[in-house]
């Protein structure tokens, strides 16, 4: 790509995009962001935790043709909060905008919240919530109530007035930031309310209306999987990586499975079926629970979707078959030897054996 003279000068504004499996969204980005700061001396610094898709190597490959383009890559993290920091500490431009990987947000904005900080503003926030603003682009409806939730308690806890405090869309002056660093807890992805909710009462903050475009390619990846997954990143920090991560989840889906088992057990017994019929349901309901429950943490890298996901279900039923029968005969023989007062104990040894077996199997066979 043939670049600006503009491209050779010290970056007067940076901009750091947090990205995880954006590697469609990278060249697509790169040239929206030439368009539209022609004249600017700007670069971009990509934050990428090992993406699985090779969002890094596909930029650094775009940065050997392009001076304005650096890549950070993390390993062994994941980290949207965390991901910018770095990114806007591995810049030395004065100024610094902060925007997703996704084409989501409106690069055209950029030069106006340039304008806005060199007119005095501190931090500038591109608003889906002021007069011009849209957030259309959001994916659902359940996601439009869970932003506002989030804006409207946001909003109660801030020492300042800002429409959209959930923005991933900002840019501030790299001196304001630097003050406001120490005060940073750097934790989930919510940088800007961070900032905002350590930034002294007199800050100047503006904000630009921009409309949230739909995302065209990758997934969203803030949603409950990503606490999920945080949640796991954290234990296998506090155990320094003694307890295999990937395990430690099996075996939690697996006791999910297991409570599943029991309650429909109990609900078919309640129901009026006898012992058998109530253990068949039981396990092919713990089954499926364990599958998509696996699918989405467990073998989270390695998801199936679509019709390999179909295919995925399909082998995992019929090889778990063959492990129910175990769970069957297991559970049969307890409940013999325990009496016929003890059938949560008998299904949850059977249960548990079938746990065992799934994981033998799902991990070499299903998820490979
Ligand atoms: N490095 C890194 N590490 N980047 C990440 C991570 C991570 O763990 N998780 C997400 N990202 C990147 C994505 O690749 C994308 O470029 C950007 O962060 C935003 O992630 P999305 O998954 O696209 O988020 P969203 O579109 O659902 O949420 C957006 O809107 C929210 C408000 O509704 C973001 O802008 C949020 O910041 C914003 O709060
Ligand atoms: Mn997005």
């Amino acid at each position: 790509m043939p670049f600006p003279h503009t491209a050779l000068l010290p970056a007067q504004l940076a901009i750091v995009v947090p990205c995880y499996n954006e590697v469609e969204n990278v060249p697509m980005l790169v040239s929206a962001l030439d368009q539209a700061l022609a004249g600017i001396a700007w670069e971009v610094v990509f934050v990428d935790d090992n993406s699985p898709d090779g969002t890094a190597s596909c930029a650094a490959q775009l940065a050997q043709s392009d001076p304005r383009i650096r890549v950070v890559k993390r390993i062994g993290r994941r980290g949207l909060s965390s991901a910018v920091i770095e990114g806007i500490l591995a810049s030395t431009a004065p100024y610094t905008a902060v925007m997703d990987g996704d084409l989501q947000h409106d690069e055209q904005i950029l030069p106006e919240m340039l304008r806005r900080l060199k007119d005095g503003a501190e931090l500038v926030v591109a608003s889906r919530h002021i007069e011009g603003g849209d957030n259309s682009g959001l994916a659902n409806r359940w996601r439009h109530v869970l932003s506002d939730t989030g804006i409207r308690a946001a909003q109660y806890v801030m020492p300042h007035r800002i429409s959209d405090p959930m923005s991933g869309f900002f840019a501030i002056r790299r001196s304001t930031f630097d003050s406001l660093l120490p005060k940073l807890s750097g934790a989930g992805f919510k940088i800007l309310l961070d900032l905002a909710m350590s930034a002294p009462v007199g800050t100047r903050i503006e904000e630009v209306p921009f409309v949230f475009r739909p995302r065209q390619a990758g997934e969203s990846k803030l949603d409950v999987q990503v606490l999920v997954q945080f949640a796991f990143m954290l234990m296998d920090k506090v155990t320094r990586g003694r307890l295999p991560t990937r395990f430690l989840a099996f075996a939690l889906v697996g006791l999910i499975g297991v409570l599943v088992n029991v309650s429909v057990l109990h609900v078919s017994k309640i129901a009026g079926l006898n012992f058998s019929q109530s253990q068949f349901l039981g396990t092919y309901a713990a089954m499926l629970t364990n599958f998509f429950l696996n699918n989405r943490i467990t073998y989270h890298d390695k998801r199936l979707k679509g019709r390999r996901m179909w295919w995925g279900l399909a082998l995992f039923v019929v090889t778990c078959s063959v492990g129910a029968l175990a769970n069957i005969g297991i559970a049969r023989m307890a409940l013999h030897d325990w009496g016929h007062g003890h059938w949560s104990r008998s299904s949850a040894a059977g249960a548990v054996m079938s746990v065992v077996w799934n994981y033998a199997v799902s991990s070499t066979l299903v998820w490979r």
